[in-house]
């Protein structure tokens, strides 16, 4: 037994930090909604989407109740369905590749980049091939900004436009981050978000949000959140969702936006103390120069197969990892009928046996860093 055995357990995300931090001002905006009683649709939902549009600088900002359904809402508003397909990492969160199954659509699978775990642009067009060759009719492609770090747009919007894709950017994780000095919200066609309370911009439940310069995409999005509705809500002009921002998480999110610039500049603070002190030891995350990331994970690659020892060193003193993601989308059970573009994905499946993700949130001190970096370099080094 070692004397680090002894220090209490830190959390892996602290949203309790946050809360204590923000303090009366929530409890001012929930009351404010208990007492107006609005609680569908009602002020701070509209308030919040203009100061989330400000910030991103979006046209518009089109709130729902969660990121899945954000990337639902804006594939049925982009038109996808049955006979198409809708290429995304395999190195991702399901919701990414679920939400296409759900529209109807089939997902075809991309590799990802090693060095940055988002979607490799060379793979788009063998993608595509694989996509035909199936006798599906390529419509869009969903890049997402893994671990908060913008993917590289500028690439992907230019493979998307000579094979005529639609672009729908997942920013469940990275929303926040920029690509050549824009923030994450106005590329593509549409951009979906989380609110998810473990996001970088969380509320306290669930929540998601589509964000889209397009008045059309805009339009149908707010029919779909609303039952498919025309001119009123008895008037259905689609088949539509019951998927609305709370407006208590709207109330919510209109606090914690107030202080996310500042947590953005402290999570980047901890990021690069972690890359300084860890290089030597694991490969570490970096970030290219167009792209900023918001650090919704902090993941590192440990090879020869030792990140199993890694974590259980890292939990004998009280520090929890996690690993995202363990199995790559196109191995899960429900998604093996799916095709994978030409030349595989490799890569995903290389990343899904080596990535840890560390602690990682706006509130970890310097000294609470120190014992994380102290017990990853002795971890390492065993
Ligand atoms: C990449 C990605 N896409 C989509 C989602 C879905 O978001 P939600 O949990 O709000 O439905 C998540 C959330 O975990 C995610 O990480």
């Amino acid at each position: 037994m070692n004397s680090h055995t002894k220090l209490p357990s830190i959390p892996f995300i602290d949203v309790a930090a946050q809360r204590r931090r923000l303090g009366s001002a929530i409890d001012a905006a929930v009351a404010r909604v208990f007492n107006h009683c609005q609680f569908i649709l009602g002020p701070e939902v509209k308030a919040f989407e203009a100061e989330l549009s400000a910030f991103c600088g979006a046209k518009h900002v089109v709130t729902c109740a969660s990121g899945t359904d954000a990337l639902v809402l804006a594939l049925r508003a982009m038109g996808i369905g049955p006979g198409d397909a809708v290429l995304c990492p395999s190195f991702t969160f399901c919701a990414t590749a679920e939400v296409v199954a759900l529209v109807g659509a089939t997902p075809v699978f991309v590799d990802v980049d090693a060095a940055t775990f988002n979607i490799d642009p060379n793979g788009i067009a063998g993608a595509v091939a694989a996509a035909k060759r199936a006798g599906l009719k390529p419509k869009a492609i969903i890049p997402v900004d893994l671990f908060g770090l913008s993917a590289d747009h500028g690439a992907i919007g230019a493979a998307a436009q000579a094979e005529g894709l639609l672009v729908l950017d997942d920013a469940a994780q990275g929303f926040g981050a920029t690509y050549n000095n824009r923030r994450l919200g106005t590329f593509g066609h549409a951009t979906a978000t989380s609110f998810f309370p473990a996001k970088p911009l969380g509320c306290y439940g669930d929540g998601g949000a589509v964000m889209t310069d397009d008045d059309e995409i805009a339009d149908a999005l707010k029919s779909l959140r609303v039952h498919g509705q025309g001119s009123d809500k008895y008037n259905n002009v689609r088949i539509g969702l019951a998927s609305r921002l709370d407006t208590v998480q709207a109330a919510i999110l209109i606090e914690k936006l107030k202080i996310f610039p500042d947590e953005i500049d402290a999570r980047n603070k901890v990021a690069r103390r972690y890359n300084e002190k860890l290089a030597d030891v694991a490969i570490v995350p970096s970030c290219p120069a167009d792209s900023t990331s918001i650090w919704a994970q902090y993941t590192i690659r440990v090879e020869g197969g030792r990140r199993d020892a890694v974590a259980a060193a890292l939990k004998s003193e009280g520090i929890p990892t996690a690993i995202y993601y363990p199995i790559p989308v196109h191995r899960q059970q429900a998604y093996t009928q799916y095709p994978v573009g030409k030349g595989g994905v490799a890569v995903s499946e290389r990343l899904a046996s080596e990535v840890i993700s560390l602690p990682m949130h706006a509130y970890l001190d310097v000294a609470t860093q120190d014992r994380i970096i102290d017990a990853t370099r002795r971890a390492l080094r065993k």
